[in-house]
């Protein structure tokens, strides 16, 4: 299974999500490949960290640039799941990976900002889908604020947005602002391998929906 984490915003959170669900993947027994496909080369600094300190689970990590459509469906023969980080636009890496994957999961913020992209985004899926009818594209509202009496007004306003975009499911779980995410990345693990109890919660609640639900 190929799984894009795509959109046009940088930091949106997208090297975030690939790392920690890869974890995720490989705790639960997924044979898992991290593909870095962003020249920035976040994702493998976030492994070199990890092999340095011997933490297990090892990820594999495989840097590839440009057209990734053959390479990925090679990996896909070899691993049970290749997970896809891609910089934010509109690249040609993340392209060419949406026209081969089966999932692409769009981390957003509720802010108009990052909301503002999901235009340009629905005009790439569906030329994607041209070649790709099955690829599924699940939007994921991340960085959610904390302050409990804007949450839910936050919420809201981020699925009606979503809502307007046939080709767009908003996943159920959502992902708050914390700390722990920037402090994890720097030391090559993921929240689960933190005693942080808010922020397993909420990566599990997202793995659950999207891999088992
Ligand atoms: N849920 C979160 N809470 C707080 N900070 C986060 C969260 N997710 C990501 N970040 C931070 O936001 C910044 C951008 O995240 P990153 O994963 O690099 O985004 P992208 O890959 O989309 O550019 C990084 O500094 C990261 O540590
Ligand atoms: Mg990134």
């Amino acid at each position: 299974m190929i799984i894009l984490l795509g959109s046009n915003k940088g930091g949106s959170g997208k090297t975030t999500l690939a790392c920690n669900l890869a974890v995720s993947l490989a705790k639960d027994g997924g044979d898992v490949c991290l593909v870095d496909a962003d020249r920035q080369g976040s994702a493998s600094r976030w492994n070199l960290e990890r092999e340095a300190s011997g933490t297990q689970p090892a990820i594999t990590l495989v840097q590839k640039y440009d057209n990734l459509s053959q390479t990925l469906q090679s990996l896909d023969g070899k691993y049970s799941h290749v997970l896809v980080d891609v910089a934010g636009r509109n690249s040609r890496e993340m392209i060419t990976a949406a026209t081969v994957a089966d999932l692409m999961i769009a981390p957003h913020q509720c802010s108009q900002l990052d909301l503002d992209t999901l235009g340009e985004l629905q005009e790439q899926v569906v030329r994607v889908m041209d070649f790709n009818p099955s690829l599924r594209v699940l939007v994921y509202q991340t960085m959610a604020s904390t302050n409990i009496q804007v949450i839910e007004n936050e919420r809201r306003d981020f699925k009606s947005y979503v809502g307007e975009f046939p080709e767009f499911i908003a996943l159920k779980s959502s992902g708050r602002y914390r700390k722990i995410y920037r402090d994890v990345m720097s030391e090559g693990l993921s929240v689960l391998e933190t005693s942080n109890k808010l922020a397993i919660e909420e990566l599990t609640a997202l793995y659950k929906e999207v891999f088992n639900g």
